[in-house]
């Protein structure tokens, strides 16, 4: 499997190590994985026979620019231009998220499909604008696309709804989907912090931007929400479909009074097929299984046989999230395998 790889910040680095790894054990399930291409902001490197686990240290090494890399550096080449020049099955796209307009990786997603290549990708942008097209034009050229890093980090959520609940029917799904606002939430109510000095501290700690409204005003949870309700429900929204409020506007006072009926408060991502998607901050008991607290995601599962289901972990990380994107290889892997043979 050669690998185009689009974006080198964090979770792109995960990759290479995680891959590098792959390479040095033994080919397990003919998955052979190879980087053949990891394109920046300012080029690429290329080497369509792989990069090797020494040459990808070596980048890592070196540092800014990638293209500066003596062998296969090509300074200014674009993300774009790799993707059509360079021969690969899959496009791991792992550039920064942007809402707005999605860009620069729905662009990099579109171009991949049109030239038959597979996409893993843990950028939220392009599902929360446009995934039911995102969706429909992978089909229509016959490749998948992937995204278990977009939801739940490392943590398995899709597959888990998905495979693991196959044969029964989700109801509903709510979730606690972003770290940030749970650390927050949780150091208001445990330690009575005040919701701007919790801010500060999650700041400090490096687990909310210095521009932090994607998290506190739930853009983030909502964009996991249009995931969760596409892929689980076959709903097909965007993120201005969804209700959504953030975490700005409580109060000690507000967790004071929700302790006093056994509850908190947590910003809960919520859908069902009756009512119209939210994201906003819930009370919720204290003893639910969703109840988790620091940075910790949870989500339950409502299902017709098995009742509640609920999965805990850690929602970010980039080492996490590159083991997201592995999965999705392999899970790619696998149904090219099994097409082959029927
Ligand atoms: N980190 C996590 O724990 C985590 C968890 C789940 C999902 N995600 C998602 O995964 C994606 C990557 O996250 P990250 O933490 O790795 O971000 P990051 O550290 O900011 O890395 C993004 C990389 O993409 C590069 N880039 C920007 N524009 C580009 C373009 N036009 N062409 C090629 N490369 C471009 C950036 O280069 P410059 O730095 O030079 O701009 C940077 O190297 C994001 O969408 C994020 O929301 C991250």
């Amino acid at each position: 499997m050669r690998i185009i790889l689009v974006g080198y910040g964090v979770v792109g680095k995960g990759v290479t190590t995680i891959l590098s790894k792959r390479y040095n054990e033994r080919v397990r399930d003919g998955f052979n994985p190879k980087i053949v291409a990891i394109a920046d902001i300012d080029g690429a490197v290329i080497n369509p026979r792989g990069l090797s686990p020494e040459k990808l240290e070596a980048i890592k090494q070196r540092g800014y620019p990638i293209s500066g890399d003596p062998d296969f550096g090509h300074p200014g080449m674009k993300a774009l231009d790799v993707i059509e020049q360079v021969e690969a099955e899959v496009i791991v796209e792992v550039t920064p998220v942007n809402i707005k307009t999605a860009e620069p990786a729905l662009s990099h997603i579109t171009h991949a499909f049109r030239t038959g290549k597979h996409v893993v990708t843990t950028n939220k942008g392009p599902l929360a604008l446009a995934m039911p097209a995102l969706t429909e034009l992978a089909e229509y050229n016959n490749v998948y696309l992937r995204f278990s890093g977009t939801v739940g980090g490392g943590t398995p959520m899709l597959e888990f709804a998905k495979r693991c609940l196959a044969g029964d029917r989700i109801l509903g799904i709510k979730g606690i989907l972003n770290g940030t606002t749970n650390y927050i939430l949780s150091e208001m109510s445990q330690n009575r912090v005040a919701f701007q000095d919790a801010l500060a501290n999650a700041q400090k700690l490096g687990y909310a931007e210095r521009e932090p409204s994607m998290d506190i005003d739930g853009f983030d949870t909502a964009c996991k929400t249009v995931i969760l309700a596409n892929w689980i429900l076959n709903q097909k929204i965007t993120l201005k479909d969804i209700d959504r409020t953030g975490i700005r506007n409580v109060t000690l006072e507000n967790l004071d009074e929700a302790a006093k009926r056994g509850n908190t408060i947590k910003l809960i991502g919520s859908i069902d097929d009756k009512s119209k998607p939210t994201v906003k901050p819930i009370e919720i008991p204290k003893n639910s299984p969703l109840c988790v607290s620091g940075v910790l995601n949870a989500v339950t599962f409502q299902t017709e046989f098995a009742a509640e289901q609920t999965l805990i972990g850690r929602g970010a990380g980039g080492i996490e999230t590159a083991g997201a994107v592995l999965r999705d290889l392999l899970d790619i892997r696998h149904k090219l395998a099994s097409k082959l043979l029927t």
